[in-house]
């Protein structure tokens, strides 16, 4: 516990819910955050941000130092004099930050941060006094892949999505090479896809699943607002058609067991030297989930029908919408990637540490939460960014 850890990425989702679970248990923590122009200072817009009122804050003030900087710039735009300073304090790094949208367009910037970012974060740890260094990669390097992904697998390079989990899998592959070349103590992470706490339902991610969930909404309030319109309009169909195969599995992760799952296994020294997959050992196929979310959102009277080759068809103004909405994520509703996670539960039996179970109650925990922060607009509006977990 007398450990000072390095942390990126703590004003992010993930690494804001790592932050807070080290902090609790005591550790010294130097956080490296984006360099942004602020009104306030950093330390007000962090705890403001993190909502800090609550216990952790006396803990926050005393055993946190925060760091404007940026990972991909040399010495973090740190300067030489605080970067080696940071080199002899730091005894581990917790490498979390990312660019994490799935824009083309926006590749450079994928590269940039997460390849590029990552060397610099595993050089730090190589320098001065040798850190331990933990790195937040994916599942989803695994792309296209078929079939069980184990923790241990994937040298070879798999067809991608997108150009998000190709510069995550060259990120790790280097990680890997560094840390073995360098004989640097090294350990991976590679969460599902994270939605908000299991008790609580908080999040400040509305992507994935949310998009999805509002989407239908959408849907539903569309068809409630028209009741009584031109019953001949043709796009009142009793079904309506989405994207995805059925027996798809949609690896979700509610993020107090990922961030659970990681500050447990980071703690154990045999972890070293090896990947585990944060993933759902149970995850829901698509069709549960359709089941699920059309339950919770009261869609009675409407089909909605998952079909694989909707692309190629004649579809209704709703169903085209549907598609061009959730494009980004259709590679996740179309995987049937299981994600074997042998060494995360042999490290974690005994802990009380297990990934809850996607039941259409905890569904409901994580949309009453969206629907209540109006799927994230709010915070939008409000703050640059709320996090909390
Ligand atoms: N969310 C998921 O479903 C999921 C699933 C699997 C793996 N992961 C991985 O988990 C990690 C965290 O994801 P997340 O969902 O928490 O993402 P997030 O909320 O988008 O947070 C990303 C963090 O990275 C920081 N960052 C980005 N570029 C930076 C730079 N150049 N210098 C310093 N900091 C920078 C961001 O800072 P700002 O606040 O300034 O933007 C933010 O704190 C990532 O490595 C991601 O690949 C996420």
């Amino acid at each position: 516990m007398n450990k000072v850890i390095l942390i990126t990425g703590a004003t992010g989702f993930l690494g804001s819910a790592i932050m807070r679970r080290f902090l609790v248990l005591g550790y010294k923590l130097k956080l490296l955050i984006r360099k942004r122009q602020r009104n306030r200072s950093i330390t007000e817009d962090f705890i403001l941000n993190n909502r800090m009122d609550e216990s952790p804050y006396g803990l926050f003030l005393d055993n946190v130092e925060i760091f404007e900087g940026d990972i991909t710039s040399k010495y973090f735009g740190l300067g030489k004099d605080i970067y080696k300073q940071l080199c002899s304090e730091v005894d581990e790094v917790l490498h979390c930050a990312a660019a994490t949208h799935f824009e083309k367009q926006r590749a450079d910037e994928l590269m940039m941060v997460n390849v590029n970012g990552t060397e610099n974060m595993i050089w730090f740890a190589n320098s001065g006094k040798q850190k331990r260094f933990h790195y937040i990669s994916t599942a989803y390097v695994a792309g296209k892949g078929e079939g069980v992904i184990f923790e241990d697998e994937l040298d070879n390079e798999p067809q991608f999505n997108n150009e998000y989990e190709r510069s995550k899998f060259l990120a790790e592959q280097m990680v890997v090479q560094y840390a073995k070349e360098n004989v640097i103590p090294y350990t991976i992470y590679r969460p599902g896809i994270i939605v908000g706490d299991s008790r609580t339902g908080f999040t400040c991610n509305f992507d994935n699943l949310y998009l999805f969930a509002k989407v239908l909404s959408n849907i539903k309030d569309d068809y409630i607002n028209r009741q009584g319109q031109d019953s001949r309009d043709q796009d009142r169909n009793v079904t309506i058609r989405v994207p995805g195969d059925p027996n798809a599995l949609v690896n979700l992760v509610p993020i107090d067991y990922v961030a659970d799952a990681i500050v447990a296994i980071s703690q154990k020294r045999e972890t070293v030297g090896k990947i585990f997959h944060i993933t759902n050992p149970n995850p829901p196929t698509l069709n549960e989930l359709r089941n699920y979310l059309t339950s919770f959102l009261g869609i009675n009277g409407v089909d909605i029908s998952i079909d694989g080759q909707m692309e190629h068809k004649h579809l209704s103004t709703i169903e085209r919408l549907f598609l061009r909405q959730t494009r980004t994520y259709h590679p996740y509703i179309f995987s049937k990637l299981r994600f074997d996670c042998s060494n995360t539960r042999n490290t974690l039996k005994g802990a009380g540490i297990n990934c809850p179970v996607i039941s259409h109650d905890l569904i409901k925990i994580l949309l009453n939460y969206a629907i209540s922060h109006n799927w994230g607009e709010r915070e939008r509006v409000t703050s640059q960014k709320v996090v909390m977990v």
